[in-house]
């Protein structure tokens, strides 16, 4: 059964698509030489908004995708996720679920009329939990019936956390979010951390709010992600940043460039797959 790793927060332009993407590439890098199911990692896009990346981050072609996340969500029956799965041009064992800006709208808009609709993406992707290691969900920065969908379907979530005041003042919604979400529908649910994003070293600002969160979060704190021009631009060129700077070597042991921002992901990747890996 997959891991599923919801990346919430309903502040917008934190990292979260910038997270979810590196983290599923990154992942995908590491598992590449298992075996079936225990290579594969999905990443499914629940953003409607325009810039969300994954929509045509694998995708250059542009073409619009037959059928999308927004059909799963809202079609009685819904069709099967596996029709739904893409390729990406990265990573051959990276797949990825897309969604179209205007039908995720319109999605968000109809689901709270619908039967059972807090659970519609997590019954979709049942189907397909047993071919992956890692499902990777990107949200929107908005509450509501999206952002619940995707934390019902995951077992955690990363919080990225922009290193400003603002940042870190908006968690408590998002916090309460979980709680609901824990009670009615996945007692279960943790959150495997929050990643400080967005880091300015040479900001005096942003090392006050690295410490408020160290002592407030603790050991949930993840190693941060520094401000980067080559997460910027791989952003822009629609790649993760694995593929946009990649090392002249790459084992799966080793995926990180001479870039700061593949260590600092690559250091993500590690520490997520230690807190979910069974021991040996
Ligand atoms: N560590 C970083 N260094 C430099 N630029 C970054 C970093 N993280 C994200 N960005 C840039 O900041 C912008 C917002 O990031 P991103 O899209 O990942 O945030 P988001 O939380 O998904 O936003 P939204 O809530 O709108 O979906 C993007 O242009 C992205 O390239
Ligand atoms: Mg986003």
């Amino acid at each position: 059964m997959a891991i599923t790793i919801t990346i919430a927060n309903e502040k917008g332009g934190v990292g979260k698509t910038t997270t979810a993407v590196n983290l599923a590439a990154g992942l995908a890098l590491r598992l590449i030489n298992r075996a079936g199911a225990a290579s594969r990692v999905l990443l499914v896009d629940m953003d409607p908004q325009g810039h969300a990346l994954l929509a045509t981050a694998f995708d250059r072609s542009q073409q619009r995708h037959p059928a999308s996340l927004a059909s799963l969500l809202t079609e009685t029956p819904p069709p099967s996720a596996q029709r739904l799965i893409q390729k990406s041009e990265h990573h051959p064992n990276l797949f990825y679920i897309p969604s179209d800006h205007s039908e995720m709208i319109h999605a968000a808009r109809e689901l709270p009329s619908l039967m059972a609709n807090e659970t519609r993406l997590q019954r979709a992707l049942a189907s397909v939990q047993s071919d992956y290691a890692y499902i990777i969900i990107d949200t929107p920065p908005t509450t509501g019936d999206l952002l619940i969908n995707a934390l019902v379907a995951a077992n955690l979530v990363i919080v990225p956390v922009e290193t400003s005041y603002l940042g870190v003042s908006g968690l408590i919604e998002l916090q309460r979010t979980i709680e609901q979400v824990q009670t009615h529908f996945r007692p279960d649910l943790k959150i495997l951390g929050y990643l400080p994003t967005l880091c300015e070293e040479q900001r005096v600002e942003a090392q006050e709010i690295l410490a408020e969160l160290q002592q407030r979060y603790k050991k949930l704190i993840l190693p941060p992600i520094h401000k980067a021009s080559d997460l910027a631009y791989a952003h822009s060129s629609h790649m993760d940043v694995f593929s946009y700077r990649p090392p002249r070597v790459r084992t799966s042991e080793n995926i990180a460039s001479s870039s700061r921002a593949t260590h600092e992901y690559a250091d993500l990747v590690e520490t997520v797959m230690q807190k979910t890996q069974p021991k040996p």
